[in-house]
């Protein structure tokens, strides 16, 4: 496992000071290593003034960290709390960078504003202006940064798009690709009607029943190599984790008792399709498959900063 060097320097810090043995990791006991991820959004958006239309203010990006943190961690008393046997404390987190590029102080933490000088992001086959234009002339590197970018989609016949991920490189993990995408576009889009918490603020811009910032939650799993539960086929598919049960297809809405392969379907994780509200849960398989990532792939094992917090 690589480390920079600022967490050796603070593991020497901690066993020095409280003798504190190393086990077979490497980890010194008491603690457990937190995968810190820097974050910065970019808010495109057509001319508008800050806190207008798809140029969203910085309380509600901050609303939407906030509960990537709680949603990752499993905090007790939000909603990514959980009792699910099955389900996990990912030990990972994410924050608005301080810094950018060229090491200079933001102004607004992690937030990198973008005239993009058009006030609809179609995502089509034929016509992709997020992935050809918006996101290689944007990026910032991501090998330092973990980049999303909100904007208004538009231009869908039936329900809009949300939100969508590229995928990890060579994780080695089963059903992920080798190669899955270029460097200048890697990161997550997400529609800004969906980005952040209309329970952290007045928000009038979300869209219910996506506005509880679950999109990106989702969307950070795919970044981080999980798969839809239903495995994108019907009971022969599988997202390779054992503790998801299968699922035939993806769920809308808020189904409790749902069957469609052999088990009681696990509707409330992250990775399906159901409402903001009615999800919850990350498990411990879909847990190891991002760790997985955060050590091995390019372009995430670079990128976590990692911390010892006390176990409690
Ligand atoms: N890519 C998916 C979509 O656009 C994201 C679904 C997220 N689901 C949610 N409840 N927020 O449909
Ligand atoms: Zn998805
Ligand atoms: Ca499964």
């Amino acid at each position: 496992m690589k480390r920079p060097f600022a967490t050796i320097l603070l593991l020497l810090i901690l066993s020095a000071c409280s003798n504190d043995p190393e086990d077979f990791n490497g980890n010194v006991t008491g603690y457990r290593t937190i995968y810190r991820i820097p974050v910065v959004v970019h808010v495109v958006h057509n001319g508008e003034a800050i806190g207008t239309g798809a140029n969203i203010g910085y309380a509600q990006i901050q609303s939407q960290i906030d509960v990537l943190n709680e949603d990752f961690r499993r905090r007790t008393g939000t909603n990514g709390s959980n009792k699910n046997e099955d389900g996990a404390d990912t030990f990972i987190e994410f924050f608005l960078t301080i810094e950018g590029p060229d090491g200079a102080i933001l102004e607004e933490p992690g937030v990198d504003r973008v005239d993009g000088g058009r006030s609809e992001w179609p995502k089509g086959i034929l016509r992709n202006p997020i992935e050809t234009s918006l996101k290689p002339f944007t990026i910032w590197d991501p090998e330092k940064y973990f980049n999303i970018w909100t904007v208004n989609f538009g231009g869908f016949v039936g329900r809009d798009l949300l939100g969508y991920a590229q995928f990890p490189d060579e994780s080695g993990l089963p059903g992920l690709n080798v190669d899955s995408g270029p460097d200048n576009t890697d990161g997550i889009v997400i529609g800004y009607k969906y980005f952040g918490s209309s329970q952290k603020g007045n928000f009038p811009g979300l869209v219910a029943p996506y506005d509880l910032g679950r999109t990106t939650t989702h969307e950070v799993g795919h970044w981080l190599g999980l798969r839809h539960i239903w495995g994108d086929g019907d009971c022969t598919y599988d997202d390779y984790c054992l503790d998801t049960p299968l699922s035939a297809e993806p769920s809308f809405g808020c189904p409790v008792d749902k069957i469609t392969c052999t088990e009681l379907e696990m509707t409330e994780n992250y990775m399906d399709y159901t409402d903001d509200g009615c999800m919850n849960t990350f498990t411990k398989d879909q847990t190891e498959r991002m760790i997985t990532v955060l050590e091995t792939s390019p372009r995430r094992k670079e990128l976590a900063i990692l911390v010892q917090e006390p176990l409690d």
